[in-house]
């Protein structure tokens, strides 16, 4: 047995394995293959929804200094911002009335928002919309915080492992930042109750076929409720300014191949992947992700939380956002739905 048969048959391959199935994403047959078996796994559990989630960017202050990114600390080019609480709740108000049913807080590690204020924001989400389920994105707390944003009313955390190999998390990020604790967060989170989301950026600087094998490793033994991927772009203001960019053909692949190693997933189509192609969120459900999250910030902010060059969709207002994507949604064949889109692992 081949192995693309042997992946398609047991959803998952050895560590020493996977190299030899990802060095096949651009052979047209593989691609083909994993492709349909993503697709059928995704209709299988989600027929054809797309879940929808929106993304409130409220401060591009970061105490964090990771070397890719466009808002770290040392780049002194960044216009900081901080939302304020009404300016946070004014942006789900208008994203509940477009159907919006899950709110992330996105953010830097900024230490204004500290517990207290964190847990006032999520509460006071949660008393105007109940219905509505809170994810944050804000980067590596103590347990003890996890703990509050929970107590709060916080349903979901997405927290990247960014590499799962140990050198490779090294030559990404400065000295203060390990991998260890990153990986900590993860699992306090999931002990905590939380759906937790994990990722990585697809080639990111320094990125081999071998780290990517211990991504999907690390990524299986984990089991989160979802998985970002999107392929890195570089920042004129970091110091991989002049990097290649990801490939988009092998972040397609690994949306397939993550479908069908974890069939239950929550797959996002990144705002990433579609800057780097005009069709890549589309072409990103027809690999097996089945969730969007558009931009409900303030439009003035958008082009502050710029974490990479040429972001899309910074210009448009948050209704704009939602039509726009329903069309792209609607022209593969799928459609967005107004839910909460919890992970289906969580049901009985
Ligand atoms: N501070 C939080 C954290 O660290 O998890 C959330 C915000 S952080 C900007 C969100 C994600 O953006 C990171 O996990 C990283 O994978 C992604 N990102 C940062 N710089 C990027 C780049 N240059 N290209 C693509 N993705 C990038
Ligand atoms: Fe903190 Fe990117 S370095 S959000």
């Amino acid at each position: 047995m081949g192995i693309v048969e042997k992946f398609i048959k047991e959803g998952q391959l050895k560590q020493d394995e996977y190299p030899q199935l990802l060095k096949l994403y651009k052979d047209p047959e593989t691609v083909e293959l994993l492709r349909q078996e993503a697709v059928r796994i995704q209709k299988k559990y989600f027929g054809n929804k797309i879940y929808t989630r929106g993304l409130v960017e409220f401060t591009n202050y970061c105490r964090n200094d990771c070397y890719y990114c466009g808002i770290r600390r040392s780049n002194t080019n960044a216009v900081r911002y901080r939302l304020t609480k009404d300016e946070i709740l004014k942006c789900c108000e208008n994203g509940h009335e477009l159907g919006f049913r899950t709110f992330v807080l996105q953010g830097g590690e900024d230490p204004w928002f500290n517990d207290e204020r964190m847990a006032d924001i999520i509460s006071s989400i949660k008393r105007s919309y109940p219905d509505c389920a809170i994810t944050l994105s804000i980067g590596e707390k103590s347990k003890e915080s996890y703990r509050k944003f929970k107590e709060a009313g916080a349903d979901r955390y997405l927290l990247r492992h960014e590499t799962a190999n140990e050198d490779h998390y090294r030559y990404l990020h400065p000295e203060n930042l390990s991998l260890a604790n990153r990986k900590q967060c993860l699992y306090d989170l999931k002990e905590l109750g939380y759906q937790i989301g994990a990722g990585f950026m697809v080639g990111a600087p320094g990125q081999t076929l071998e780290h990517l094998a211990e991504d999907l490793v690390f990524l299986k033994e984990l089991n989160p409720h979802m998985v970002g991927i999107g392929p890195f772009i570089p920042h004129h203001d970091t110091k991989f300014a002049e990097e290649e960019p990801g490939s988009v053909e092998l972040t397609l692949f690994l949306l397939s191949v993550l479908r069908i190693m974890l069939p239950q997933v929550l797959l996002p189509a990144t705002t990433a992947l579609g800057t780097l192609d005009p069709r890549g969120r589309e072409k990103g459900f027809l690999a097996g992700a089945n969730v969007v999250m558009p931009n409900l910030s303030p439009v003035k902010n958008r082009k502050q939380y710029e974490l990479y060059d040429n972001k899309i969709c910074t210009g448009e207002e948050a209704a704009e956002c939602r039509g726009c994507l329903s069309r792209r949604v609607q022209s593969v064949g799928y459609e967005i739905v107004t839910d909460r889109g919890d992970s289906p692992m969580l049901q009985p």
